[in-house]
């Protein structure tokens, strides 16, 4: 009987019941030492290709590519956001909508323009089903994947765009409102937290206060020390 659905699912271009079944129960895991540190020594070309193969929690379900980042390798800028949504999930590079946009400009306003000396990465490199924030085991499935972002790109700031892209990155509970215009300190990186872009676009009357923090950032920047002078 099973055998016969199974070859009635087949000539529908389904998986056996079984394959299904097993598909619908792959549950959010919290990452696991090995899986970390495997993480934790790859090289930019094996973080690509270990994300688009991820399957370490239930987004990978829903998404049609995951997400890995976009911009400079060599970044001095990293901007954090949540998560992809239906355009990013659809092209494949972070920010690429409406919110994309208003980054953009935002970026523009502090004399920055994507891709130079600017990453731009996600909190969770799928998209969440309809947009929802991603879950909290969600973001600790992908935190080893943004780690190595950050690790690998060895940024001078951080800013953190939203709620939860600060609290993947500070691993704490974070309220925007408390934490703007302060520094916070990501392994030795200086990291301002501001609002996400698609929240500007719900809240204009906040642009104003988003405004500031870019203008704390640049200063902050500015005043952080350069690298050591090269030997003469
Ligand atoms: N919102 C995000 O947080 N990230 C994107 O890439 C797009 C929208
Ligand atoms: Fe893997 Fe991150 Fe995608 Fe989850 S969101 S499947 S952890 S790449």
């Amino acid at each position: 009987m099973s055998q016969r659905r199974d070859g009635v699912l087949r000539e529908m271009g389904l998986a056996p019941l079984w394959k299904l079944r097993a598909a619908r129960t792959v549950a959010p895991q919290p990452p696991d030492a090995d899986r970390s540190a495997a993480i934790a020594a790859m090289n930019w070309d094996e973080l690509r290709q270990s994300v688009a193969g991820c399957r370490a929690c239930e987004l990978c379900r829903t998404r049609q590519q995951a997400v890995l980042g976009v911009g400079d390798l060599q970044a001095d800028w990293l901007f954090v956001g949540e998560g992809p949504g239906v355009e990013e999930d659809k092209k494949g590079e972070p920010f690429v909508g409406q919110a994309g946009r208003l980054l953009d400009a935002m970026l523009a306003a502090i004399g920055l323009r994507r891709g130079e000396r600017v990453y731009i990465a996600n909190a969770v490199k799928c998209r969440p089903p309809d947009n929802r924030t991603p879950e909290p085991a969600e973001i600790a499935a992908c935190r080893p994947y943004l780690e190595r972002q950050v690790e690998l790109l060895g940024p001078r700031l951080i800013v953190a765009l939203g709620r939860p892209a600060a609290q993947a990155l500070l691993h704490r509970e974070v309220k925007i409102a408390a934490c703007r215009g302060t520094l916070a300190d990501y392994r030795g990186v200086p990291l301002i937290v501001t609002y996400h872009p698609a929240y500007l676009l719900r809240n204009p009357a906040d642009k104003a206060l988003a405004w500031e923090d870019l203008c704390f950032a640049r200063t902050t920047f500015e005043g952080l020390q350069k690298g050591p002078a090269a030997a003469i």
